[in-house]
């Protein structure tokens, strides 16, 4: 097996809307090895590279961060993958974003439509990029899956990211994660990995050489510190500790976008609140709000409150955290 230029198993996989800088840094300070930009344009970037610097990994992320592109035109990519290469540790293709607005645009993985395209793509990025890895779905619509890992591999690309379903399936349907695997490359599978035996699981069936975690890490970053430590489980998370980490990241969101940041973070309130008492409600009032200090304080006192009730369902006696 090839050896992995990826700093460890576990990464954030990229999330348009989600995967910015502050919830990078979160899921940085709870163990993740490695994450991705949220997906940039590579029309973009040689449009205006300016308005493009804000998503580019920050100095203290460099070493573990990828910059995600996508776009269909060989040359185009190729270039914006030039321009951008040395801001980031490693440069990804996205050809696995089913999104209407991408896959109009032949980009996402409508570059599985035509895996000879797909071919041309990679080579011609190959030739800009001291690192190249693509995240791919399975296939079009019928699982293709070892075609597209034939064709990855002798175009020398650095790793694979496989999200075990069809671009068709979207998000339907339990994900492969027995995919095909020949060891020619490290691969790493997306789909569905929400605890630490599906880390685990998934890497065993794959024999990959890690996960990236998607949805099962909103609002829920101590996934990595899990899965990259056999002894701790999502049990030993105290309220205590929830409510630092929800402060910390609206402190990191207010940094990067003043109050729009409490905007940003409705994307974060049922995950950081779920199973919790009275959560509903709570969740009805945090969306009202517009500045990050009243949500701040709604949450201080929402926890304040369920502490009695809750302790014993979050709170087993143990802090990880010390
Ligand atoms: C809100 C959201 C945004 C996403 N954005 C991207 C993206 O920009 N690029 C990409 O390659 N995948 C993107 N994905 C796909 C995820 O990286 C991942 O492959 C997929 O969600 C399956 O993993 P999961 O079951 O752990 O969520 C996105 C997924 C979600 C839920």
């Amino acid at each position: 097996m090839t050896e992995s230029f990826l700093p460890g198993k576990v990464g954030l996989a990229p999330m348009a809307g989600i995967t910015d800088y502050p919830f990078r840094k979160i899921c940085f300070e709870y163990g993740a090895s490695f994450a991705f930009t949220e997906m940039l344009s590579a029309k973009s970037v040689l449009l205006n590279l300016k308005i493009n610097e804000k998503y580019f990994p920050r100095t203290d992320e460099r070493r573990k961060t990828g910059i995600q592109l996508f776009g269909s035109d060989p040359i185009e990519l190729a270039e914006a993958a030039r321009i951008v290469e040395g801001k980031a540790l490693w440069i990804d293709l996205n050809a696995g974003c089913p999104a209407t607005k991408v896959v109009k645009r032949s980009a996402g993985s409508a570059l599985l439509r035509d895996l000879n395209h797909l071919k041309l793509v990679v080579r011609e990025m190959r030739k800009t990029t001291h690192k190249l890895s693509v995240k791919t779905r399975i296939g079009w619509e019928k699982n293709e899956f070892e075609r597209i890992y034939n064709i990855l591999v002798g175009e020398g690309v650095d790793a694979i990211f496989v999200h075990g379903r069809t671009a068709k399936q979207m998000y339907a349907g339990k994900p492969i994660w027995d995919v095909y695997n020949n060891g020619d490359v490290p691969i790493y599978l997306s789909g569905d990995i929400y605890t630490p035996e599906d880390v685990k699981t998934a890497t065993e069936v794959s024999g990959a050489d890690g996960v990236v975690v998607a949805r099962g890490s909103i609002g829920n970053p101590w996934i990595f510190l899990i899965s990259n430590d056999d002894r701790f489980d999502a049990g030993f998370v105290t309220l205590a500790e929830k409510l630092k980490t929800i402060l910390r990241h609206l402190d990191y969101l207010e940094e990067e976008y003043g109050d729009h940041g409490a905007l940003v973070f409705r994307g974060f309130i049922a995950d950081y609140t779920k199973n919790l008492t009275r959560a509903r409600e709570f969740r009805v009032h945090a969306m009202t709000l517009k500045c990050i200090d009243e949500l701040k304080k709604a949450f201080v006192d929402y926890f304040a409150n369920i502490e009695s009730e809750q302790s014993e369902v979050a709170y087993d006696g143990k802090n990880i955290f010390g």
